[in-house]
């Protein structure tokens, strides 16, 4: 999954682990699967997921490892060359949860460093903002500000002023409009974009069992449920960007899993066969099998798993260039 649509929180029982924050709400309800399924709603907006913060907490390592790094040099050579090199950056982190991209990408980056961090969610925005880095790779200062609202609402506008734009486990939840609104906005403001770690359908198991495919397919079709992309979000994003005329690349960027990683592997084999139990209910005496087996080899430290990601760099060109 990406596990980024379908887990949606672990259960309860890493919360000690959590940075001091908010507690979550008592009546969130604690899902079977990981799953994108809702841990609750957005206080004041029920139809928005919220996404568990232990569940983001538990990905966190396994995401920064999976990154392209190499997409990082293009990166650093275009905001070395930004029109007017003004002193430090300012990073605009599109759903940024609990926060991961900026612990993992601002300690890359040389300079002084600005943070914008976007959610929907001001419970994530609290633990995104405890957690927040403080040091860029030259040692320079680090400092956060939280935006909360909605990116299907983004504007040129509202990137004013920005150096890049990043996001995480974002765009295979988001729906094409809300690609379509990305991209324009920061190509309207003539700002690259690092969106990393979109789901793109692809799962292997190893060893393989004769009911990987038709779980692996269930839970795409569960992730374009509505009318969200899941693993067609990389495709949307490099076709709203590129007939913007931005440049764009992308990189591979898996999930490897082994028996190191068994506590997120397993939470993961729970929300994907979750998600496609829910997408297709006639699979859940087999899925459950199926689970039991899984978990059983995940636990004896015999269950690789390896959950196909891409990260995208957008290069559209500085606002005020003309060819
Ligand atoms: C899968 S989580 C990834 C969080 C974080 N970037 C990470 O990598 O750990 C997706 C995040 O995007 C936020 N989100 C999803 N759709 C959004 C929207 N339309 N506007 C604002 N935030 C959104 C969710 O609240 C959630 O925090």
């Amino acid at each position: 999954m990406s596990a980024n649509t379908t887990p949606t929180g672990p259960r309860a029982g890493t919360a000690a682990e959590l940075p001091q924050g908010p507690v979550a709400p008592s009546d969130t309800p604690v899902p079977a699967a990981l799953s994108a399924i809702p841990a609750a709603p957005v206080t004041g907006e029920p139809e928005v997921p919220r996404y568990a913060p232990q569940w983001l907490q538990l990905r966190e390592p396994a995401d920064a490892a999976a990154r392209a790094h190499d997409l990082l040099d293009p990166l650093r050579i275009r905001l070395a060359n930004r029109p007017g090199r003004p002193t430090g950056l300012v990073v605009h982190d599109l759903g940024c949860g609990t926060g991961s991209m900026g612990r993992w990408l601002a300690p890359l980056l040389d300079g002084a460093q600005q943070w914008v961090l976007h959610d929907r969610d001001p419970y994530l925005l609290h633990f995104a903002t405890v957690g927040a880095p403080r040091a860029a790779a030259d040692g320079s200062r680090v400092s956060v500000t939280t935006q909360r609202g909605d990116i299907g609402r983004l504007t040129p506008d509202a990137l004013a002023g920005a150096s890049l734009v990043t996001a995480s486990a974002l765009l295979d939840v988001l729906t094409t409009d809300e690609i379509d609104t990305l991209a324009a906005a920061c190509v309207g403001a003539g700002v690259p974009a690092l969106l990393t770690l979109s789901v793109v359908g692809r799962v292997e198991l190893t060893p393989a069992h004769p009911l990987d495919r038709e779980i692996g397919e269930a839970f795409n079709a569960h992730q374009r449920r509505g009318e969200l992309l899941g693993p067609d979000a990389v495709d949307a994003a490099c076709e709203a960007f590129g007939r913007l005329g931005a440049s764009v690349r992308v990189r591979p960027s898996p999930w490897q899993l082994g028996p190191r990683q068994a506590a997120l592997t397993e939470e993961w084999l729970r929300g994907w066969v979750g998600a496609a139990v829910e997408q297709r209910p006639d699979l859940v005496a087999r899925a459950d099998t199926y689970l039991r087996v899984r978990l059983a080899a995940c636990a004896a430290g015999e269950l690789r798993v390896v959950v196909h990601h891409s990260d995208v760099l957008a290069l559209p060109r500085p606002t005020g260039e003309t060819s």
